[in-house]
């Protein structure tokens, strides 16, 4: 029988481009998401693609009585928590809601995965955890710096939470992925990121631009001791990304984790300039874009990008996407979304 896995923010961007990635592997997954930044109807799209239709429930995960509901009427095997706040200005705006929202989700799938013997746990991080970085590319071994954000900040204990409550037991193991820049759509141009709060990230906000949402739009500082001035980020493709969710559950049920608790760096370990990005943007789809030079970002760091080798060694995985592709695919699912 096909295993369950519950995958937490499955309407949103990382966790539906997931669900397809996990339905080509043979499993079932089963989405849960209170809808805060994202909607339902995406699941029609994964639908489309891939012509299952996915189990969701609309639930907040703070609410602990109604998200064991969920535990009592499926056997989950893994749990993939990808629900989270993530916009790291406005964490820094409304920090309670960010520590309170984060971290309470993050405790009860954690405690309710451990009640009801779930195998696998599989949870969201970023690179974020590393801070103000030195130098790249990083491995899993570079120490953490302080976070930039509350944010950054509730990932660093999301990852400790997890590390202290699995140190102790070898029932349920866990892998931490961290996450460079995550961008780009589904190939089939029928899934994308679909924010319903203005887009902040690069990638999103190039192709509102592009297509007229937006008048213009703002480079973050041109004066960072960068090859072109512009800050350094490793984009990575979200359908790369969300394989390594697979790979990485395949990984712990195959009994292949010793360790109760292992982390891997997702990124391309290749650094893209802003500068880059648009051009490669511009020269991928033949339109130019309107933007202007503006003051640095507060907090944004200069240059992070991944060393991945540990990802590739232990799960096997082989990131195929690059930057024109990244390029390609949102820009598609840009013009797709605006009509929907
Ligand atoms: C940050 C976090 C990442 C997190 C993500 C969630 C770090 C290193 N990364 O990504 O972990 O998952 O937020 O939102 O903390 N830029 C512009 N103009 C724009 C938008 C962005 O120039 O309109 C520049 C930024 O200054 C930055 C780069 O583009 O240099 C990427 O920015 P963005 O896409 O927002 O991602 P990060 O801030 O790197």
């Amino acid at each position: 029988m096909s295993k369950k896995v519950l995958v937490t923010g499955g309407t949103g961007y990382i966790g539906s481009h997931t669900i397809i990635d996990l339905i080509e592997n043979g499993f079932t997954p089963i989405s849960v998401d209170n809808g805060v930044n994202s909607m339902a109807s995406i699941l029609d799209q994964v639908s489309s693609i891939t012509g299952i239709t996915v189990e969701h429930y609309n639930i907040d995960l703070c609410d602990f009585a109604k998200t064991e509901q969920i535990f009592k009427e499926h056997e989950i095997t893994g749990v993939i928590h990808f629900a989270a706040l993530k916009a790291v200005g406005e964490s820094v705006e409304q920090p309670l809601r960010y520590f309170k929202n984060n971290i309470d989700s993050l405790l009860t799938v954690l405690e309710l995965s451990q009640k009801y013997q779930v195998k696998a746990f599989i949870f969201s991080s970023s690179c974020t955890v590393y801070g103000d970085v030195l130098s790249s590319p990083v491995t899993e071994e570079t120490p953490m710096q302080e976070a930039a954000s509350p944010y950054g900040r509730t990932k660093q204990i999301g990852e400790q939470i997890i590390s202290d409550t699995l140190a102790h037991q070898n029932k349920l193991k866990a892998v931490l992925l961290r996450y460079f820049n995550p961008a780009g759509a589904h190939t089939s141009g029928l899934l994308g990121e679909a924010p319903s709060t203005p887009a902040a990230n690069l990638v999103p906000v190039i192709t509102e631009t592009a297509i007229g949402k937006r008048e213009s739009m703002s480079i973050f500082g041109t004066d960072y001791d960068t090859r072109d001035g512009s800050c350094i980020r490793d984009y990575i493709h979200v359908m790369d990304l969300a394989h390594a969710h697979t790979l990485a559950l395949q990984h712990i049920l195959s009994g292949k984790q010793d360790q109760p608790v292992d982390i891997y760096n997702l990124g391309i370990g290749q650094g893209a300039t802003v500068l880059e990005v648009i051009k490669a943007f511009e020269e991928t789809t033949q339109i130019k874009l309107n933007y202007q030079i503006a003051p640095r970002r507060p907090g944004d760091i200069m240059a992070i990008f991944a060393n991945y080798d540990k990802a590739k060694e232990k799960l096997g995985w082989n990131p195929k996407y690059k930057i024109q592709d990244i390029m390609r695919t949102a820009w598609v699912w840009e013009q797709k979304r605006t009509k929907l």
